[in-house]
C-alpha cells in the first residue's frame, strides 16, 4: 500500500521534497498558504490551510491518517511538523529541541551550561537597558529567530549598539535579538548531517563565504570543505556533542561553525533541517552522491538506510552580485563552463539595485559540479553591470 506524506509548506524551496516523494512512489499532503504555493499542483493532494495553523491542520491530518510529516522549508515549518508528529506519534523531533533550535539566545543558554565553547552573549528586547551589557566588542547583533542574515549587524563598539539592535528587534518575529561577541575566524564552514535515533551520521562539510562586515550575507558555498583529516574529526565530534546536547533525534541538521586561527572550533548556530542555499536539496548529492532529500523522506517515514561510503566530488553555488546602482548591462558567461550546472539570474536591465543586506536580495547564482574546487574564473561567469551615480557612503557600522 502506498505510503502518505504530510508535507508542511509549498514554497519552491519544497519542491525538490516533493518531487522526490512522487519519484518513491510516496502520496503527498501538502498544507500552506495557497498565495506563492508553487508545488501545490505537483502534488497529489493540497490544501490551502497556513502552516502556522496548527489545530486545523492536525484536525485534517486526522483524517489523512499520514505515515510521516516533513518539510525543509523552514523554521516555522519545523515547529509545525514537530508539534503534529508529537500529536500524530510520527517521527519528528520535541517541541524543545524545536525551540532551542530556532531561537539563537535559547540555543546559546543551553549550549553554554553545556559548557560548549560559546561568545560571551547577552538577549535584547525593547525594555533591555544598554548601558547593563558588558561584553568584548567587535560584537554581532542579530535577531534571534529569523535566517538568512536578516538583521545582522557587526558593530565595532557600543555606541552603535541601540541602532544596531533596533534593525534586530524590528526584524525579530517576537521583537527579541541577541548581543554577542565576535569570533575572529579564517574560516566559516557548516557541517550537513542526518540523524536517526540519536545518532548523528555525517554526510558533508560545507566551505562558506561571505560578503562579511558589516552584513555577512552568503556569497559562496562549496564542498567538500578543505580541512586537514584531524581537523575534520574534531568537526565531527564537536557537532555530534552539540546536536546531542541540543536533544536533536531525528532528521536533517545544518550546523554552521567559524574555525579560529589556531584551529579552536565555534558554533555559529544549529538549525535542525538542511542547509538553505542548495546544500542540502542539491550539494550534498552532487559531492557526496548521498540522497539526502530521499534520505530524510525515509527517516520521517521510520525507515533510516545507513549512509553508504560516499563519492567524491566537489559542488558549489556562487551568487552573483554586482554593485548598487542602475543595472546596465548583465552578462551570462555560463554556458562556457561546461562545470556549470544549473543558473538563474533574479534582476533585468534597467533593474535599480541596492547594497545586498541579505539572502533574498542577492542578485542570482550558478551551481557547479566538478572533479576539483571550481575557482571563480575573471570575468566572471555571470556578470552585473551597475551603474552608480551618487555614490553615498554608508556610515561604518
Ligand atoms: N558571533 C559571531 N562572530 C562572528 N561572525 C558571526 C557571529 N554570529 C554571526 N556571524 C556571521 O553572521 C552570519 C549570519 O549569522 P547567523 O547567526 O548564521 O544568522 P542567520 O540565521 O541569519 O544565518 C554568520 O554566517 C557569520 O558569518
Ligand atoms: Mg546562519
Amino acid at each position: 500500500v502506498r505510503k502518505k506524506l504530510i508535507v508542511i509548506g509549498a514554497s519552491y524551496l519544497q519542491r525538490p521534497l516533493v518531487v522526490k516523494a512522487k519519484e518513491m512512489g510516496i502520496e503527498t499532503h501538502v498544507f500552506a498558504w495557497e498565495e506563492g504555493a508553487v508545488v501545490a499542483d505537483a502534488c497529489d493532494y493540497f490544501y490551502p490551510i497556513s502552516i502556522v495553523e496548527k489545530e486545523a491542520i492536525l484536525q485534517k491530518a486526522k483524517e489523512i491518517q499520514p505515515d510521516g510529516i516533513i518539510s525543509i522549508a523552514s523554521d516555522l515549518a519545523a515547529v509545525t511538523v514537530n508539534y503534529l508528529a508529537g500529536m500524530l506519534g510520527l517521527i519528528g523531533n520535541s517541541m524543545e529541541v524545536t525551540r532551542n533550535t530556532t531561537n539563537k539566545y535559547l540555543m546559546r543558554s543551553v549550549l553554554s551550561q553545556a559548557h560548549i565553547r560559546c561568545p560571551g552573549f547577552h538577549r535584547l528586547d525593547r525594555s533591555t537597558d544598554l548601558e547593563v551589557i558588558d561584553l568584548n566588542y567587535p560584537a554581532i547583533v542579530k535577531p534571534v529567530d529569523r535566517s538568512g542574515s536578516r538583521g545582522v549587524t557587526r558593530i565595532s563598539d557600543p555606541s552603535f549598539l541601540r541602532e544596531a539592535a533596533d534593525r534586530a528587534l524590528e526584524e525579530s518575529f517576537f521583537n527579541e535579538a541577541i548581543v554577542e561577541e565576535f569570533i575572529f575566524g579564517r574560516q566559516e564552514i557548516s557541517v550537513e548531517m542526518i540523524s536517526w535515533l540519536g545518532t548523528h551520521h555525517f554526510l558533508a562539510i560545507t566551505e562558506k563565504v561571505t560578503t562579511g562586515s558589516p552584513y555577512y550575507v552568503e556569497s559562496q558555498q562549496h564542498q567538500p570543505a578543505e580541512v586537514s583529516s584531524s581537523l575534520r574529526d574534531k568537526i565531527i565530534d564537536t557537532v555530534s556533542r552539540t546536536l546531542t546536547c541540543l536533544g536533536l533525534q531525528y532528521g536533517a541538521s545544518h550546523s554552521e561553525l567559524l574555525i579560529t586561527a589556531d584551529d579552536e572550533l565555534y558554533i555559529v548556530e544549529i538549525g535542525a533541517r538542511m542547509g538553505g542555499d542548495f546544500i542540502g536539496s542539491d550539494l550534498v548529492r552532487l559531492s557526496t552522491g548521498y540522497d539526502f532529500i530521499r534520505g530524510v523522506i525515509e527517516v520521517s517515514l521510520g525507515d533510516f538506510k545507513p549512509v553508504e561510503k560516499p563519492i567524491r566530488k566537489y559542488a558549489g553555488v556562487y551568487y552573483a552580485n554586482g554593485s548598487p546602482g542602475l543595472v546596465t548591462e548583465i552578462v551570462d558567461r555560463t554556458a562556457d563552463f561546461p562545470q556549470i550546472i544549473q543558473k538563474e539570474i533574479f534582476i533585468q536591465e534597467g533593474d535599480q539595485v541596492g547594497e545586498v543586506k541579505e539572502s533574498g536580495d542577492r542578485m542570482g547564482y550558478f551551481i557547479y559540479h566538478n572533479s576539483e574546487k571550481f575557482l571563480l574564473p575573471e570575468p566572471a561567469p555571470i556578470e552585473i553591470v551597475a551603474e552608480n551615480l551618487k555614490l553615498v557612503h554608508h556610515e561604518s557600522i
